[in-house]
């Protein structure tokens, strides 16, 4: 099984354009990959979420009906006194499925390594599933302490029993900037993640994230290791998306 996610983030997606496109790409490709083979993925804001997810549920094509929605955030606390926030038991009641963790558009603003694990522990208690980021700053990998600095990332997350249900590597300089990572740098970061997954036991499929498009699509999904991918910019447009979709074989 490999795993496309779409990060709309806060930009603004005409939905029934979106539809329109990725099903155009759908009935023109043969080959596209059967939802067995593929996972389809879309974090959206909550506003979308209620009507996309209508669209979904009436919607007469498999695939489309067969795409799952996550949150982009979730609240480390239960309830309370926490405005603009919005709780792990909420996403549950409206139907989301999970929500991306420790992204690190959060992580700038102020998400600490423990509140990215509190933020997970609620969504495992809600029984929602965690998209769980990392990934270095240039500064970081300049320094050569790329290493340790996923690994910290990684202890910090992993334990008291919340684990990644999938684990997105997105380096911070590669995301929204064009450049995406090169495939030494994707693979030396997923020998270091699976090392740590190895001997922690866990199970889970490791993502790429940073930059990925239509035309880095294939290079990428090629390299060892790697299950699918986290992208932002490009499934903002639902025809980018199907055929970054359409490339990734189950
Ligand atoms: P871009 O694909 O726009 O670089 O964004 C990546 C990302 O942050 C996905 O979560």
């Amino acid at each position: 099984m490999k795993y496309l996610v779409a990060n709309w983030k806060m930009n603004s997606v005409d939905l029934d354009l979106w539809e329109k496109k990725f099903l155009k790409v759908i009935d023109s490709e043969k080959d596209f990959p059967k939802s067995h083979e593929v996972k389809l993925i879309v974090c959206l804001n909550l506003y979308d979420y209620q009507l996309f997810s209508k669209k979904i549920q009436s919607s007469k094509n498999q695939i489309f009906q067969n795409i799952i929605l996550y949150a982009q955030d979730v609240s480390r606390y239960e309830e309370g006194a926490h405005t603009g926030q919005i709780s792990s038991h909420y996403l549950k009641n409206i139907g989301l499925e999970g929500s991306i963790v420790g992204h690190s558009e959060l992580r700038e603003n102020g998400d600490t390594e423990n509140i990215v694990f509190q933020k997970g522990l609620k969504l495992k208690e809600q029984g929602l599933s965690n998209i769980f980021c990392i990934g270095e700053d240039l500064a970081t990998l300049e320094s050569s302490e790329k290493k340790s600095f996923l690994l910290n990332q990684l202890e910090a997350f992993c334990k008291k029993d919340v684990e990644p249900n999938l684990l997105a590597y997105e380096p911070i300089w590669a995301i929204g900037t064009g450049i995406e990572a090169d495939s030494e740098n994707i693979k030396s970061s997923v020998s270091i993640i699976n090392d740590f997954l190895e001997q922690k036991k866990i199970n889970t499929s490791i993502l790429y994230g940073g930059s990925v498009s239509v035309e880095n699509i294939h290079e990428i999904i090629s390299i060892p290791g790697i299950e699918g991918c986290l992208v932002g910019n490009s499934s903002l447009d639902g025809e980018q998306f199907a055929i970054i979709a359409s490339k990734i074989t189950g």
